[in-house]
């Protein structure tokens, strides 16, 4: 039961690209179940629109990507909208909102003090005044200061209508920093399953993950849903100083890690064990991230990083850039 929607989104994808013909009688995917990697759409299609808004979300739809992922944070009035970070300067426009400039504040995060404007200083109201921005100096910054920011029932209201278009595409969930919220009394746990429950999204066959890089959000969500999770993992040197800092082996819980491509691929482009001591373990590896403008080191471009991965057997890939993972998957 536990992994019930995780397969289905696996089958989804399958279903999508299933190859067929001549000389596929052998397995071509080395995944855990043989099915085609998923394709998530990292914070939408975020290499073209600034991320987490409802048109990089709708791009990585109409790409073909198989999921897309909200990172969710909290309002100061507790509610989850889709920001990778909890601090609003690097992808909106509030440093040009002088009416919020006495709100900027100093505040020690596990990576140093940091002068900023922060979710929770904010009420939703006040969010909705902002507007998204693009955040790498070397992408388009076509649509800045347009796009709202979006709740996380807006998410789930867009991949409702998708499904009801007959374009079924699923919600890879990042709670970003839960252990800090909880402790600042906005605990993301119940919101998260009471706004998946509350919309329909099991009753409309939307595939669902939830991930986070902190063991005990997990921990305290599994013990009240069955949905499957994704333990992310995150590489030296950060690993150590944000206290994260866990091994393979000790996940004997979640459905599945997220792990961060470094550990699937070494810098000749040969894959390191991890795959494959992940799914001895029955383990789904999901890795961050390929991005077609910042092909990893050792690749001539994120086709060939792409499909080292894949051969490599990951069981899902977060990209910048869907379109180009969908092709490349989809050719294999
Ligand atoms: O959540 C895993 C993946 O999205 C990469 O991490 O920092 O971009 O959320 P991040
Ligand atoms: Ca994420």
């Amino acid at each position: 039961m536990k992994y019930l929607i995780a397969f289905a989104a696996v089958i989804l994808s399958a279903c999508a690209s299933a190859p067929a013909g001549p000389g596929r009688d052998t397995p071509v995917f080395a995944t855990l179940e043989g099915a085609p990697p998923i394709i998530i759409a990292h914070r939408g299609a975020s290499g073209l629109f600034p991320e987490h808004t409802i048109k990089a979300y709708t791009a990585a739809i109409e790409q073909g990507a198989d999921f897309i992922e909200p990172d969710l944070v909290m309002t100061k009035d507790g509610v989850l909208i889709a920001r990778h970070d909890h601090y609003l300067s690097a992808t909106t426009n509030v440093a040009d909102h002088p009416e919020f400039a006495d709100r900027k504040r100093v505040r020690a995060t596990p990576l140093g003090d940091q002068d900023d404007w922060w979710t929770d200083d904010f009420t939703l109201a006040e969010i909705k005044t902002l507007k998204a921005r693009q955040q790498f100096e070397t992408r388009s910054m076509a649509f800045n200061d347009q796009l709202d920011i979006v709740t996380f029932d807006e998410v789930i209201d867009l991949v409702l209508a998708s499904a009801a278009d007959g374009r079924t595409v699923g919600l890879h969930i990042e709670a970003k920093w839960p252990g800090y919220f909880s402790s600042a009394g906005l605990d993301m746990v119940d919101p998260i399953l009471t706004a998946l429950e509350k919309k329909g999204v099991k009753a409309a066959g939307i595939p669902v993950f939830i991930q986070s890089f902190e063991p005990p959000f997990l921990a305290a969500l599994r013990e009240k849903s069955d949905l499957p999770t994704i333990q992310n993992m995150v590489g030296p040197p950060y690993a150590a100083m944000m206290g994260l800092d866990y091994k393979l082996e000790d996940m004997k819980t979640t459905t599945g890690v997220g792990a961060d491509k470094a550990m699937v691929l070494n810098k000749d482009g040969t894959a390191t064990d991890f795959v494959q001591r992940a799914h001895a373990l029955g383990l789904v590896v999901h890795v961050y991230t390929v991005r077609d403008d910042r092909p990893a080191e050792g690749f001539a471009d994120s086709k060939a990083e792409l499909r080292a991965l894949i051969s490599a057997g990951v069981d899902g890939i977060w990209v910048d850039y869907p379109e180009t993972a969908v092709a490349v998957r989809d050719a294999r």
